[in-house]
Parts: C-alpha cells; sequence; structure tokens
C-alpha cells in the first residue's frame, strides 16, 4: 500500500529536507512523511542529486488541520524517518484538488486529474502566459471546450483565426489515443459556435456573419475614440456635427464626411481623411451586431480578426468591450467569458505601444467580476501586458517561458513566483503549465489535457477545416459587399 522511497538523513530544515533515495522518485514528485506530533506531511521533491548515493531534497508542502487549513509542521522530522510516495486521496485533500469542474488536465507525472471551479474562472479573471509555441492558444482551447460543456457564454477576441477550429473534433492520431487517459472523446462544437468577421464574406469566407459597428448618428465622443484630433479639428467636427442634427434626425458617416468637407477651416482634411479611411472598412453599418447576438448561452461567437490592421483591431475590440460591459451591468446579456487573445496588443503596458482598448480592458479586469464578466488574457509577452490586467487575474496558467524580462514580469507581478520556480518555467515541457488557483494550496504543475475539437494553431491547416460551402444568404450578402469593400486595401497595404 505505501510505496517506500527512501529515508530522511543529511539536511533537515523548517521547509525543506534531504532523503537517501531507495525506490523511484522523479522531480516534482509529491511525497509522504510521519510526524508524531502532525501526522501525514505533503512534500514535493524539488531536486535530485546522484553522487555515490542518489539523494533527493523535498520541500514541505504541509498538512491540512481540522479546519481544513493548510499547516506546516511545527518541528523538524528526525532522520532515518521513511519517505513515501505520496497517494492520490492525500494529494488531492492537501493542495485542495477537486473533483468535477473545469478539467484542465491531470498533475504533471501522475493519475490525478486537476479540476478549476467555472465559478472561479469567470469570476475572478484568468491569464494564460508563456512564449510563442509552448501551448498557450492550446490551453486556451481546453478551457474554452470546458465552458462550452458548462454553456457558458463566450466571446472570443481571435486576431488570427485559429479557433474557428473549435467547430471540428480532434484529427490528430496522437492526440486522439491520449483521450481515454484524460476521460474525453473527439468532438466538435459547430452547433455552439459563431464566426463573426469584420471584413466580408469574400475576405473571409469560413465566416458565418459579419460583424458590424453601429454607424448611424455618431457623436463627436464616438469618432474621438477612433482616431486622435487637434482641438482646431475638433471644433471643425463639432460645429459639422451640430449643423447636420439641426438637420436631420438620422445621420450616416456619409453625411458628416460631406458636412465637414463644407467647412472653410483648413482643419477639415485631415478629419476627412480619417472619416473616409473608417468608412472604406465597412465596418460601420445600419444593422450593426448586437450584443445580445454576440453574448448568448450556449453559444461562442469568434471574432475572427485575422488579417485586420492592427488600429482596426484595437478599436473593434474597444468597440465590443464597452457594449459588453455596459450590457452586462444593465443586465441585458447574460454572465459570460470574454477571451482576448495577445492581449499585449489590446491592453498593452505602459511605456509600450498605446492602444484604445487598453482604458475598457483595465475597468473590466478591476470591476467585470462585480458583474458576472469573467476575463481570460492570453499574451506571449507578459512584461508587455498592462500589469494592472495581469495582477487582476486570480487563476494563472504559465507554461514555457525564456524570456528574461518575460521572467522578471513574471515574479513582479505573481506574488507565488520564488527563483525555483523561474527555473522551472524555463524547462518545463511543451502542453505543461504551472497552475495557481485561488482553490489550490500552491502552484502545481498540470499535464494539460488533449484537445476535443481540433486545434487552429498548428503549422500545417487540415485539408478542409478552413473551407465550407457558403450558405445562400452569406452569397447574396457576398455579392453585396464583396467587390464594393476597401476593407481588403486598408487592412493589408
Ligand atoms: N496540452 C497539449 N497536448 C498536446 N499537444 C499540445 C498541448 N499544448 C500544446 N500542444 C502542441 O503544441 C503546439 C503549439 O501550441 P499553441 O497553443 O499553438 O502555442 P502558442 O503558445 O503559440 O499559442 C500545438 O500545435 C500542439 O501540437
Ligand atoms: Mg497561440
Amino acid at each position: 500500500m505505501y510505496k517506500l522511497v527512501g529515508t530522511i538523513s543529511g539536511e533537515v530544515g523548517l521547509h525543506e529536507f534531504d532523503f537517501n533515495v531507495t525506490g523511484e522518485v522523479r522531480r516534482n514528485e509529491y511525497v509522504k512523511v510521519w510526524n508524531e506530533a502532525d501526522g501525514w506531511i505533503l512534500g514535493r521533491v524539488v531536486s535530485i542529486v546522484e553522487a555515490e548515493k542518489k539523494t533527493a531534497t523535498a520541500e514541505i508542502v504541509g498538512y491540512k488541520d481540522e479546519r481544513g487549513f493548510l499547516m506546516q509542521p511545527k518541528n523538524t522530522f528526525s532522520r532515518d524517518v521513511k519517505v513515501f510516495k505520496a497517494d492520490q486521496t492525500f494529494i488531492m485533500d492537501t493542495l485542495g484538488l477537486k473533483s468535477g469542474g473545469i478539467n484542465l488536465g491531470m498533475l504533471e507525472g501522475r493519475d490525478i486529474p486537476v479540476h478549476l471551479r467555472k465559478e472561479e474562472l469567470i469570476q475572478k479573471h484568468c491569464s494564460i502566459l508563456a512564449k510563442t509555441g509552448s501551448g498557450k492558444s492550446y490551453t486556451a482551447g481546453v478551457l474554452i471546450e470546458e465552458l462550452l460543456e458548462k454553456n457558458v457564454p463566450l466571446l472570443i477576441i481571435d486576431p488570427h483565426g485559429e479557433y474557428i477550429t473549435l467547430k471540428y473534433e480532434n484529427r490528430s492520431e496522437e492526440e486522439r489515443k491520449q483521450m481515454a487517459k484524460f476521460g474525453i472523446a473527439p468532438k466538435g462544437y459547430a452547433s455552439k459556435v459563431v464566426v463573426y468577421t469584420p471584413a466580408n464574406f469574400s475576405i473571409n469566407p469560413a465566416a458565418d456573419k459579419l460583424f458590424r459597428i453601429d454607424g448611424i448618428n455618431l457623436s463627436v465622443n464616438e469618432l474621438y475614440d477612433l482616431f486622435p484630433l487637434s482641438d482646431a479639428q475638433l471644433g471643425v467636427l463639432y460645429q459639422s456635427i451640430n449643423e447636420i442634427k439641426a438637420e436631420k434626425e438620422f445621420y450616416t458617416i456619409e453625411d458628416i464626411i460631406k458636412k465637414v468637407s463644407e467647412s472653410k477651416s483648413s482643419a477639415k482634411w485631415r478629419i476627412v481623411h480619417f472619416l473616409e479611411r473608417i468608412r472604406e472598412t465597412g465596418i460601420l453599418s445600419d444593422s450593426p451586431t448586437r450584443i445580445e447576438e454576440l453574448v448568448k448561452v450556449g453559444e461562442a461567437s469568434i471574432i475572427d480578426m485575422k488579417g485586420a490592421d492592427p488600429k482596426l483591431q484595437q478599436l473593434i475590440v474597444y468597440r465590443i468591450c464597452k457594449e459588453v460591459f455596459e450590457g452586462r451591468k444593465m443586465g441585458k446579456i447574460p454572465p459570460f467569458m470574454l477571451v482576448i487573445e495577445e492581449a499585449h496588443n489590446f491592453c498593452p503596458e505602459r511605456g509600450f505601444e498605446k492602444a484604445v482598448s487598453s482604458n475598457i480592458l483595465r475597468t473590466i479586469a478591476s470591476e467585470g467580476r462585480k458583474f458576472g464578466l469573467g476575463l481570460l488574457v492570453i499574451s506571449q509577452r507578459p512584461a508587455r501586458v498592462d500589469k494592472n490586467v495581469i495582477s487582476q487575474c486570480n487563476t494563472q496558467i504559465i507554461l514555457r517561458v525564456t524570456n528574461p524580462n518575460d521572467i522578471k514580469a513574471l515574479s513582479r507581478g505573481l506574488e507565488f513566483m520564488s527563483s525555483e520556480m523561474e527555473e522551472e518555467i524555463k524547462r518545463i515541457p511543451q502542453g505543461v503549465a504551472l497552475l495557481s488557483s485561488p482553490s489550490i494550496e500552491m502552484p502545481i504543475l498540470v499535464d494539460v489535457r488533449v484537445r476535443r475539437s481540433e486545434h487552429g494553431g498548428r503549422a500545417v491547416e487540415v485539408e478542409g477545416v478552413a473551407k465550407k460551402e457558403p450558405k445562400k444568404e452569406e452569397l447574396a450578402v457576398r455579392e453585396k459587399e464583396g467587390g464594393k469593400s476597401m476593407f481588403a486595401k486598408l487592412l493589408f497595404e
């Protein structure tokens, strides 16, 4: 029943102990030691040295007292006390792992499931940080699948069009073989996923719907959000819009352009230029996308911004965030999870770039939880994401990070980071994550489960996945919008 792995020897401290290894142990393995005063104590192997004899150092995790608090032993262990491999129940109890909930994967090296609480993710935000290729989007996909299973509405800001493959089941033979181990089966979410394009169907044939912003009766403030204006330019815009308002109840950007062009001020040209650029994107419409459509129980809406100009992407994120935050406050839409890929582009740290979407994302990070608006932020440059946003994320998933500045930023921003962990995250393999969550007593390494659905970030696109037969009504819109829109030109120049 108890698997002996060694005997305590050498250094014995209050936080760590050394032991002679006689059985099988790996780094990061959990062990347990009996202590007269407190009972079983959980430890974690932090290093193994193979010299004449094999010795290991274990860090003391502690034990749960009657109240369920994690406690540290009061006395040091005596020499010659036996060290055993820790069993599943003891590890789960001591670390606070519960079964049921969001299935993230398994404790690294063990068949112990790691589940997160759905409420915790939504109410307390989550971040996924790591270098490129370490499995961020993959892990985000795992969380999205789990939230979809629980019918939590999702709104996904997808700069690269990677999440559209959530519709299809995982085709990787190798990954399918691992599914049983994680207790899952292949599954596509075609009936729950809706892909929006801010461009049009000829640029993005895989999209289901167009994403449009309300272009009717744009106010000076709304326009000022879209592009910077000098005082003189602002003056011209104010006057022009006031004049239009006196003339008609409803006006379009066309009307504004016309009115501004008639101005006698030379400040008008820059405004006209900006207004024309916005008009040409085709993003403004008299039938805008409604937030009630974007945020629906049991659905994931993907805003696929593949190929869109970065400034336009920020603008779209700004508009969406502002509207859903207001909408959530007023109870127009249900509680939901907002997923922001490449977060450094939308809420950059001060001193790096600027983005119109920064302030609203900061507001959502600090106030969203009150209104049931959860954030999942993903970035490969932790140092470049607004630290106010990162610090509001209570669940942190960190995969491999090697850039020294990023490691420094993580250490500064996350209280649990120790120098030992800094070393750890430099070498963790692809698909393994360091997880810190409010309900788990200490950060743990998780072997993130395989995806049920196809992962879109693969180097080689799966044949047929991105292509699909267009529906009739889409073709009609394509006809109408396809040739005319300047979106492509603006975006690809
Ligand atoms: N948990 C995992 N299980 C299996 N393969 C994974 C896992 N996480 C990542 N991978 C592999 O790593 C590749 C890169 O992951 P991806 O999420 O696209 O990286 P990035 O961090 O750049 O978003 C994926 O295409 C996938 O093959
Ligand atoms: Mg990615």
